[in-house]
């Protein structure tokens, strides 16, 4: 594979993102887009030089000249959209969260396997500069044994409509799966499955989640985490160990600074992000395709399958249910 063919599947704002990064991408190209409106297709493909733009999905997943689709519609259709690539042997990048629960994770994991294509969640803060100097700190041991990780993810989105894909539960809306997917994979990566949940959520009247507190307890540390569509805030992410803590500045999520703090000794490292920082992950779908491997080795699949479980067991607390679940 010399250069690898990208497709996007679905044109909206994360799209844009997206394209915007995989230009700044060594041995890569955006080869084909798809949107189900095809002017959005087409300007799409003139803003970005794509050699193809069509205006339905299945046009882009048959087209054999691409390598990889990164499926970028909402997160009700992440599971429909990647199995149908995956099984016409597409490897495939797909938003977070990958699905919207276990069983459809399940079943894209089998699928990926069965047609050996490559399957891998974009989380991408798993794969940025500022992630791989957390986890080399913590490998090294520099903050002793961890207690304590404190993160949320929050932002003032009142005045979206309900029928947003915030709010709206057949989008399978609500925070958790849209933003406090980040704060729940920060606690997993670093501590693993905690071996209790606890978590509360005020919910719309539309019945999905517009704030929710989450406490994971672990043998002998705690994560406390929340999500939020209700106010703004700072988002500074916390790892606390007995000899030492890590701070991640905001927004952590995407954050190019953080801070190792021993007693009175500070040591700050600042990096420079090629774009936004989706260029990580696009570089390490790339490394993944000319290895013939079918899943990153850094976000695994058993990852996302072990973080959607969380996902499921704390909707299943605040009785958030999704009216298209029965796949
Ligand atoms: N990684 C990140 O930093 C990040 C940030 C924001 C969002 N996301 C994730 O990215 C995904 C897309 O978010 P977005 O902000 O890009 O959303 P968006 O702009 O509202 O929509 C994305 C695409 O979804 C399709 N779509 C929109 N409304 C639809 C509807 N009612 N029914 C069916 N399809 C519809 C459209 O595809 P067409 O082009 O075909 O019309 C649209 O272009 C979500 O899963 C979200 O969780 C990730």
């Amino acid at each position: 594979m010399e250069v690898i063919r990208w497709g996007i599947l679905g044109l909206g704002n994360i799209a844009h993102k997206f394209a915007t990064d995989l230009s700044k991408v060594n041995g890569c190209k955006l080869y084909g887009v798809a949107s189900s409106r095809e002017q959005v297709a087409e300007k799409f493909a003139v803003e970005f030089n794509v050699k193809k733009f069509y205006n339905n999905y299945q046009k882009l997943i048959l087209d054999k000249e691409i390598d990889i689709i990164y499926v970028a519609t909402l997160n009700q259709d992440h599971y429909k959209y990647s199995f149908e690539a995956l099984s016409n042997k597409k490897a495939v990048l797909c938003e977070k969260p990958l699905a919207i629960n276990k069983s459809q994770v399940q079943n894209l994991i089998k699928c990926s396997k069965k047609n050996s294509s490559f399957l891998m969640e974009a989380l991408w803060t798993r794969f940025n500069p500022t992630f791989k100097q957390l986890l080399s700190w913590l490998k090294e041991d520099m903050i002793g044994p961890i207690r304590y990780i404190n993160a949320s993810f929050s932002f003032n989105g009142l005045k979206r409509s309900i029928d947003s894909r915030l709010f709206n539960p057949h989008k399978a809306g609500g925070s958790l799966l849209d933003i406090g997917i980040y704060p729940l994979f920060l606690a997993y990566l670093v501590l693993g499955k905690p071996k209790d949940i606890k978590s509360n959520a005020i919910k719309t009247s539309s019945g999905v989640d517009k704030q929710i507190g989450i406490l994971l307890s672990y043998e002998n540390s705690h994560a406390v985490l929340y999500s939020s569509f209700s106010h703004n805030e700072e988002m500074i992410a916390r790892i606390c160990g007995e000899k030492g803590e890590i701070y991640i500045d905001s927004r952590w999520h995407e954050s190019p600074s953080l801070t190792l703090v021993r007693g009175e000794k500070r040591l700050k490292r600042n990096f420079n992000f090629k774009g936004k920082g989706y260029s990580y992950e696009i570089e390490e779908a790339n490394n993944c395709l000319r290895k013939g491997y079918i899943q990153s080795p850094l976000w695994t699949q058993k990852n996302t399958l072990d973080l959607v479980v969380l996902m499921d067991e704390i909707r299943e607390q605040n009785k958030i249910l999704y009216p298209m679940e029965n796949t």
